[in-house]
């Protein structure tokens, strides 16, 4: 059933918008699980390499997908949200969105100079490998590599706190905010 904030043709994000919100949340749910195996992978296996290749491979994929979108978000502002929505429920959304940007773009750059400060490429999928551009610093490779594993306890409770959130419009409060991401809109009757 279409709700009747979108009958009425309430403003929805674009296509694209939607297209690279659902591409990266599926992404997420991978580099996650891969990162895990990882950690359950003996080291210097194959399997590990593998999974390490993977992880990476994916994680430079979310980094330039969220690159390039925060820039189409710059051009292509998202819809004012309804009026339904509270004043604080405005800003924890907007600070949870910000912060989910943040950490899906400094958590593959840490992965990034983890590798690159201890002097390897980074292979994306087999297909291109990214030299690495910083002087070699087993300090700061050590570093990156601690902000990696401890950003994703920040990751966890955001992306529960976002999804509990958006259920909660979508189903307590049918304000059509959930629609307004749904990848499929049903067009009003
Ligand atoms: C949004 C992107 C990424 C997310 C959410 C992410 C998340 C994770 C997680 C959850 C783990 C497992 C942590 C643990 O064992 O407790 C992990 C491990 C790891 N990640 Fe990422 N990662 C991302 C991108 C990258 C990138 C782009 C690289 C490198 C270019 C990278 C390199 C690594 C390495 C080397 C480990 C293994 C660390 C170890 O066990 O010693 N990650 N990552
Ligand atoms: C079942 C899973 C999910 C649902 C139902 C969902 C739903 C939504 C909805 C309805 C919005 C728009 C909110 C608004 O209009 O203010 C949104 C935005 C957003 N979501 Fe999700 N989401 C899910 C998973 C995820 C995941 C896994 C991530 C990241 C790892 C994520 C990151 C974001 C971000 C960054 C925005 C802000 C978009 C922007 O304004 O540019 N979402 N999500």
């Amino acid at each position: 059933m279409t709700t009747p904030a979108i009958a009425a043709g309430e403003a929805v994000y674009d296509r694209v918008a939607r297209a690279l919100h659902w591409l990266v949340a599926a992404l997420a749910v991978i580099v996650i699980s891969l990162g895990w195996a990882i950690a359950g992978a003996p080291r210097n296996t194959p399997t590990r390499d593998l999974l390490l290749v993977m992880h990476r491979s994916v994680g430079v994929t979310i980094l330039a997908v969220m690159l390039f979108r925060a820039v189409w978000r710059w051009r292509h502002p998202p819809p004012p949200l309804p009026p339904a929505v509270t004043g604080l429920e405005r800003v924890l959304a907007g600070c949870t969105h910000v912060a989910l940007y943040l950490l899906l773009i400094a958590m593959p750059l840490a992965g990034y100079v983890n590798a690159a400060a201890a002097g390897h490429a980074v292979s994306v999928f087999g297909i291109v490998s990214i030299p690495p551009i910083l002087a070699e610093n087993n300090l700061l490779s050590q570093a990156a590599i601690a902000i990696h594993l401890v950003a994703q306890y920040l990751l966890y409770p955001l992306v529960v706190l976002h999804i509990a959130g958006a259920l909660r419009r979508g189903f307590v409060k049918h304000d059509g905010v959930l629609d307004r991401m749904l990848p499929v809109r049903q067009r009003p009757s």
